[in-house]
């Protein structure tokens, strides 16, 4: 298949030289984009691009195009990489979200057994074929939304049989969605009821029956814990990690989402590849975070539903860290997938400006997966997962105007979804 599209009004996010696989502070408010361009895609990857004027001198072969697109009065960006979800669930919970209305905290809300547990309860009487029907109808959503790439995480299951249920799901849609994805184990999300007074039963569950299982299916890139007060300890998450680290699973850390919890440290320790939520994060946790391979990952959709202060995102970029943005689309503290959202509230809410965001939704978050070699900006031989906005003046626009969708042709792999 080959595609060129012609007449970009500008083409965002380019990379000509010198591929970044992450940016950090200053140089997250720098991008490169081209007025008046086109792009050129062969097979799955991006073959070329760059000023209309310098289109006759690259010779193309009109006779073997599968298609043109005119691109008049809109912008070309790199698809989104949605370095943080947990899509596989069933149902929804919106009674809690009117007990969260009502004054529960979330933590509240997790203690009498609703949270976490309420979808693990859903999940495990839902049959493996409607579970996957739920998440593929999630899965074209967000790609309605401009998403080319996208971690999903287990953790709705906390027995042997759901954790790998869920994993499976997964791995088929690794198999069938265009869209790139990256699958995490998230045994430790929360603590099942029947190990209530036996944390050391269930951590030796997941260390001796779910991890071996999960790796020798080869279900999982990643592994995670929810690494936060009520939920588990820096203890219970170095021994995780550790385990999993011995079947080549990195980690991907929910941490300080309700507390300083010492997950930014242990996440570091570990090599993480990245430590997300961070709605709270104080000096001393920037500075070790300062030069590390682990990228912190934000996610202002969940502080805003769970009506949570915003991660400080200000306060990271200034003293020289890279962010990432991700949506964590999950039933109990962001319902939404929409990574314009994400986006629009980061400039809202974290005060990042449209450069930064832009970064930090694509090239940080493809980072994020280990994925920024392939993905999260336009350059030659990278994947050709783009998509191309409605009519705008500027790009900025596709921030400002949240609520809206502004992607209107949405092209993964190098075809026209
Ligand atoms: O990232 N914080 C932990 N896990 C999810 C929420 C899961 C749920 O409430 O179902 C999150 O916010
Ligand atoms: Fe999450």
């Amino acid at each position: 298949m080959r595609l060129l599209i012609k007449n970009i009004k500008e083409l965002v996010q380019v990379e000509t030289s010198d591929y970044k696989i992450r940016v950090e502070g200053k140089k997250m408010s720098e991008i490169q984009t081209i007025k008046n361009a086109f792009l050129y895609i062969e097979d799955e990857k991006i073959s070329s691009f760059g000023k209309m004027d310098d289109l006759k001198s690259k010779n193309i072969n009109y006779s073997v195009l599968s298609k043109e697109i005119d691109a008049s009065g809109r912008m070309v960006f790199p698809s989104y990489c949605d370095s943080h979800t947990h899509l596989i669930y069933s149902g929804s919970r919106e009674r809690e979200f009117i007990d969260k209305i009502n004054g529960l905290t979330y933590e509240e809300i997790a203690k009498r057994g609703g949270g976490i547990l309420n979808s693990a309860m859903k999940l495990h009487d839902t049959s493996d074929e409607v579970l996957l029907e739920e998440s593929q109808q999630r899965l074209e959503e967000i790609i309605k939304y401009g998403t080319g790439a996208v971690e999903i995480k287990s953790g709705y299951g906390l027995t042997v049989k759901d954790e790998i249920k869920m994993l499976r799901v997964i791995k088929k849609l690794k198999s069938i969605s265009p869209l790139k994805i990256k699958s995490t184990f998230l045994g430790a999300h929360a603590l099942p009821l029947e190990y209530k007074d036996n944390r050391k039963g269930y951590i030796d569950l997941i260390i001796n029956r779910m991890l071996p299982q999960i790796a020798g299916e080869g279900l999982a890139d990643y592994c995670d814990v929810f690494c936060d007060k009520g939920f588990f300890t820096i203890e219970e998450t170095d021994k995780i990690l550790k385990e999993a680290a011995k079947y080549g699973m990195k980690a991907k850390l929910h941490v300080n989402e309700l507390d300083n919890s010492g997950g930014v440290q242990v996440g570091v320790k570990n090599n993480a590849l990245s430590v997300d939520h961070l709605e709270r994060i104080d000096v001393e946790e920037i500075k070790v975070l300062k030069n590390k391979n682990t990228m912190p990952t934000l996610l202002p959709t969940a502080a805003f539903f769970l009506n949570l202060p915003y991660p400080p995102a200000r306060k990271m970029i200034d003293s020289g860290l890279g962010v990432a943005l991700a949506s964590d689309f999950n039933p109990g503290s962001s319902p939404s997938g929409n990574m314009q959202l994400v986006s629009s509230l980061a400039c809202i809410k974290l005060r990042m400006n449209p450069e930064e965001v832009i970064n930090a939704s694509t090239i940080n978050s493809a980072y994020a997966m280990d994925l920024s070699k392939d993905y999260g900006s336009i350059a030659v031989g990278k994947k050709a997962n783009i998509f191309i906005t409605t009519k705008m003046n500027s790009y900025p626009f596709l921030q400002y105007s949240f609520g809206s969708n502004n992607v209107e042709t949405v092209i993964l792999d190098g075809k026209l979804v």
